[in-house]
């Protein structure tokens, strides 16, 4: 059986006691922590920054996931390192020097992802796919938590772990973020998904904890 991690978006989560809610993730059974970075540019809406990663950097005893949905990533690599964040993605639609964008993040001592758009296709990973360590599919428009799940992440998700498989890059990590549910997670694992991100699914349950569990159970 291939590892799942469940990584709660904190998108979702009650911001007067993130302390509290980051706490319950500690926790839990979920291994990463997603922190959505959106500056009103590459998506129509804005969410956090530094100062909030950095306070949740002082309690998380889990992974910090940083997804970056904002123009010119390649400006702030190293303060997004230095604020906590383990695992750095900027989405493919925002880098025109993807290539050195990843060597920064490497450089920077982070794992490095790169996202695309549900109307992105995965064959833009083809050149890039031996660098990566994450790839990450938009199962929804970026920009908003709790929209509806676009079910071709399903069969995007298949050909990216073929090209995976193919570029001999084993430890590749595919993360899927938007929508996901209990009714996709099965579909989604079993297609080659490693990573599950999981917002308004987690935190508007009535037990966050147990909602994460049920999500890490499709692996078994
Ligand atoms: C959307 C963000 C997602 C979001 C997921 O732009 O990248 O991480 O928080 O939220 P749900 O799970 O509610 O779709
Ligand atoms: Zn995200």
């Amino acid at each position: 059986m291939r590892n799942l991690i469940i990584a709660p978006s904190v998108l979702a989560c009650d911001f007067l006691n993130i302390g509290s809610e980051v706490h319950m993730l500690n926790e839990s059974a979920a291994d990463w922590i997603h922190i959505d970075v959106m500056d009103g540019v590459f998506v129509p809406n804005i969410s956090f920054g530094f100062p909030v990663l950095e306070a949740i950097h002082k309690v998380a005893t889990k992974v910090l996931d940083v997804h970056l949905m904002i123009e010119k990533p390649e400006q702030y690599i190293s303060t997004f390192a230095k604020a906590g964040a383990k695992v750095i993605t900027v989405h493919y639609e925002a880098c025109p020097h993807v290539h050195r964008t990843i060597q920064q993040i490497k450089d920077a001592g982070c794992l490095a992802g790169v996202a695309i758009n549900p109307g992105t296709p995965v064959e833009v990973y083809e050149d890039i796919i031996a660098d990566l360590d994450l790839a990450l599919i938009m199962s929804v428009n970026p920009g908003f938590g709790g929209q509806k799940f676009i079910p071709n992440a399903i069969n995007k998700t298949k050909r990216l772990a073929e090209m995976a498989a193919k570029a001999g890059n084993t430890s590749l990590k595919i993360e899927i973020d938007g929508g996901v549910t209990m009714a996709n997670a099965a579909d989604l694992y079993q297609a080659g998904a490693d990573v599950l991100v999981a917002g308004s699914f987690v935190f508007a349950s009535k037990d966050p904890k147990a909602t994460i569990a049920e999500l890490l159970s499709v692996a078994n």
